[in-house]
């Protein structure tokens, strides 16, 4: 019989819930308690899935010696103090993206997090989708060839009229860079990790649109903007960018290019990588995360389907159902808990999911593309 570990959801927002509901769908981790700055929305949570403890103060959650683990799900501006105290506490840190508001916060975060030799996650999720890994695997196995254009986008709509409001507009709590490091910084995770190269310069233009915006007088959920009426707002200036264009190398030969846009009217949330190398070509797009275009210069082209007994033998295991049935966004953090908490249960293995070094590695290019956009500029981003 495996010991049950015990966790507790710091943030019971959004991206709260999908923690909760997917936690739930691992064997081996019971949530014992919530932390919040929301004490109705985290009560109606705990009463849903039957959690015993809600706390507004999240030292009190640290202080108990059952709990293993910590998911930080709050605005990013609490993500650095809050993980430096859950592992000062001896707790293993499950964050959600970005790390912190800087590289800098996040460079202490990974070294704290050795020092304690605590496992720690950074939650770029979407590179668990099962295509994605499949475009992984076929690099590594050769089948694209050398990787010679790497493009693709990041588009949203729900910040599209000056109407729309989170918290994310709020450079106070969401940190310097808005698009980029909201969204971007997953694009840019997913295509290093795909390729495996790192991105070793860029040229960034980042805008915003609104300068000003209308906030509503009261706090709103999570992309629940669209049900407020005009008298509900006042008018405040924005510093953060709605959208951002990047050139980049991919050292020596690797070229590409990438645009992050949380203005574009009809795209959800189109999350398209295209790799093209010297033998063939993928591209993915998250809104049709079940399918993966291979492209081939002298033969047809292929759609792939998500089918565990297609996939490269690396790739299967990031998919849990049969062909034909659609693994989505949910699954992917499933897959990256399940990773996290079997490093817990065993302490010699490996960890297979991103970890504060990768946060700390998609902070460095944020601040690459701020500091360039800025000097209009080609920079060349920090190893880190
Ligand atoms: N990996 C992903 O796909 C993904 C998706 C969405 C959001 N996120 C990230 O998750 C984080 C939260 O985003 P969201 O959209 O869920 O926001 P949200 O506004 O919906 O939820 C934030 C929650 O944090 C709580 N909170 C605020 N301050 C707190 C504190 N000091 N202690 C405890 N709780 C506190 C709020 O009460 C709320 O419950 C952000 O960092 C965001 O970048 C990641």
């Amino acid at each position: 019989m495996r010991t049950r570990l015990k966790t507790a959801l710091l943030g019971t927002g959004f991206v709260g819930r999908v923690h909760l509901e997917n936690l739930r769908r691992i064997g081996q981790v019971d949530v014992t308690a919530l932390g919040t700055a929301d004490p109705d929305q985290a009560h109606k949570l705990a009463a849903e899935f039957g959690i015993g403890r809600v706390e507004t103060d999240y030292r009190r959650i640290l202080e108990d010696r059952e709990i293993d683990a910590v998911h930080i799900c709050t605005p990013n501006s609490f993500h650095a103090a809050i993980a430096s105290d859950a592992l000062l506490a001896g707790k293993h840190v499950l964050c959600e993206k970005p790390l912190a508001t800087s590289a800098e916060a996040a460079r202490q975060l990974v070294a704290l997090a050795a020092e304690k030799k605590l496992r720690n996650c950074t939650c770029h999720n979407l590179r668990f989708y099962p295509l994605v890994q499949q475009m992984r695997r076929m690099r590594e196995s050769g089948e694209l060839g050398e990787i010679l254009v790497v493009q693709g986008t990041y588009s949203q709509d729900w910040l599209f009229l000056d109407t729309d409001w989170n918290w994310r507009l709020d450079s106070k709590e969401n940190g310097p860079s808005r698009t980029m490091a909201d969204i971007g910084s997953h694009w840019c995770d997913m295509a290093e990790h795909v390729t495996g190269l790192r991105i070793t310069s860029l040229c960034a233009d980042l805008q915003t649109f609104h300068k000003m915006r209308k906030q509503p007088k009261s706090p709103i959920e999570t992309f629940a903007g669209k049900l407020l009426t005009a008298e509900d707002y006042h008018e405040v200036p924005i510093d953060t960018e709605d959208f951002g264009a990047m050139v980049f190398r991919m050292g020596d030969r690797t070229r590409g290019g990438f645009t992050a846009s949380q203005v574009s009217a009809g795209r959800k949330n189109r999350l398209n990588l295209e790799v093209y190398g010297s033998k063939a070509g993928v591209a993915w797009d998250g809104e049709r995360p079940n399918e993966l275009w291979i492209g081939k210069r002298n033969a047809p082209n292929q759609t792939l389907l998500k089918d565990p007994s297609l996939l490269e033998p690396q790739a299967r295991c990031y998919a849990d159902l049969p062909g034909g049935h659609a693994e989505g966004y949910a699954d992917t953090f499933k897959q990256v808990f399940r990773r996290f908490y079997q490093s817990i249960e065993d302490p010699g293995a490996e960890p297979e999911y991103p970890q504060f070094a990768d946060g700390l590695r998609q902070l460095t290019v944020v601040e690459s593309e701020l500091e360039s956009s800025r000097t209009h500029a080609w920079v060349e981003v920090p190893k880190s």
